[in-house]
């Protein structure tokens, strides 16, 4: 029997030896729990970046086409992801604030005069800089965005989280946007009869919600971003009784006659165009409407050249190409796509605003 084969011979030593493993295993199990929790968060992390990535593709071959590569929008195609707007960012918020304070401030009876005149001083001094501000975002202004008004979710009502309101809308889209966008957003999910799997819209729900830059957002975003979502307008909603719209039921001459007594103005016809009446919508894709650009000389040179227009002015023209579509339907274009109703949205000023925005829409014309 070899007696010597144990590699330590006391038991003395055994023992020790044995008590050093349990030490060193003790520490060893403690290092990892206390570890644990920071590791399992860089996993996550790791996770949500190869899950960013993957969404970042699948943007690029299925979304990008609409939405533009960066996510901030095509004109007349579909709106901005990449955008303050979608992600609620007030510019006004942080003025607004203090402009709040210095009103309880004043409003509190203990409150002495002197004061009082300070504080009416500090809030002028606070309104012109958040006039400043608003003006700043004029680019931004003039493609629709209203900065009194900064948040896509609040604008819907939508109550649920930012998280929610992108994947439901990437699994069933909005069908009904396709009246008043050139192509509708589509669902995608394979439940709705898309190509997607529920993975791959959380990883695209990942990517664009990974745009978001907190307090970080600068005007500079808001004036990139190409386009805005348009909002279709509900006659049932925007008709006041006390607002005096046109009618689809009047007649040219009498549109002429009271259109001449109001001044239009472009920027605001711009406004409307590109926003709330979502002509842009249709009137940036040339498969759908004529382009915007070059309205005005398409009008005076081609148009009015007509027979069947012989004796117009461009004004008339266009007034009644908004108020009465088909009267004239331009030609490679099909009657009635056009809605039909504008005349009961508009007053007479929305009109001479509009026209007046068609008429510095004097561009040449592209070769045909
Ligand atoms: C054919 C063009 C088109 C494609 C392709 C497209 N979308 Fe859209 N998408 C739209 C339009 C148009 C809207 C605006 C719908 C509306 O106004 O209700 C929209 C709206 C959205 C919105 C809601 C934005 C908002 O402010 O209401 C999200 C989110 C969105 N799309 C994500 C995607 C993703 C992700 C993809 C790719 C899987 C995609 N879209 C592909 C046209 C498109
Ligand atoms: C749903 C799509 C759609 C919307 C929204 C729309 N249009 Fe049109 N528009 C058309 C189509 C299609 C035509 C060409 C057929 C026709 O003459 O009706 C047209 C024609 C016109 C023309 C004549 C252009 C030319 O070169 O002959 C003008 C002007 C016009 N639209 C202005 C507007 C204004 C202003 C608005 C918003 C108040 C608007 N459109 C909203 C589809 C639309």
């Amino acid at each position: 029997m070899n007696l010597k084969r144990e590699l330590i011979e006391s038991i003395d030593g055994r023992i020790f030896v044995g008590v050093l493993c349990f030490i060193a295993i003790m520490i060893l199990v403690g290092w990892i729990a206390i570890n644990e929790a920071a590791r399992m968060t860089a996993f996550e992390g790791q996770y949500l970046a190869r899950s960013i990535e993957r969404g970042a593709t699948m943007f690029n071959t299925n979304c990008s086409t609409c939405h533009g590569i960066d996510g901030r929008g095509l004109t007349g195609r579909a709106p901005a992801l990449n955008s303050p707007y979608l992600f609620g960012f007030n510019y006004l918020a942080d003025v607004d604030r203090q402009i709040a304070a210095l009103q309880t401030e004043a409003a509190n009876s203990a409150t002495t005069d002197a004061r009082k005149a300070e504080i009416e001083t500090e809030t002028a001094a606070l309104n012109a800089e958040r006039d400043a501000i608003i003006a700043s975002l004029q680019p931004a202004v003039d493609k629709g965005y209203n900065p009194e008004e900064p948040s896509r979710l609040k604008n819907l009502g939508w109550g649920g989280t930012l998280r929610s309101f992108v994947e439901t809308t990437i699994i069933s889209g909005r069908p009904p946007s396709e009246s008043y966008w050139p192509q509708p957003m589509a669902a995608w999910s394979q439940t709705a009869g898309g190509p997607l799997r529920m993975d791959q819209i959380e990883d695209l729900t990942n990517y664009i919600l990974n745009w978001n830059i907190g307090d970080a957002w600068t005007v500079e975003d808001a004036n990139a971003v190409n386009q805005f979502p348009i909002v279709p307008v509900d006659p049932s909603t925007v008709v006041s009784s006390d607002v005096q719209t046109i009618g689809v039921n009047t007649e040219m001459p009498t549109i002429m006659e009271n259109l001449a007594t109001v001044t239009g103005d472009p920027q605001n016809g711009q406004v409307m165009y590109n926003g709330a009446l979502a002509c842009a919508g249709c009137h940036m894709t040339a498969a759908v409407a004529p382009l915007m650009e070059g309205t005005m000389t398409r009008v005076t040179d081609i148009r009015l050249q007509q027979p069947e227009n012989a004796g117009m002015t461009a004004e008339e023209f266009l007034a009644t190409s908004i108020t009465h579509p088909n009267a004239y339907v331009t030609p490679g274009y099909p009657a009635s796509v056009m809605p039909q109703n504008f005349a009961d949205r508009l007053t007479y000023q929305d009109l001479a605003d509009l026209i007046a925005f068609l008429e510095t829409q004097d561009q040449p014309l592209p070769p045909q």
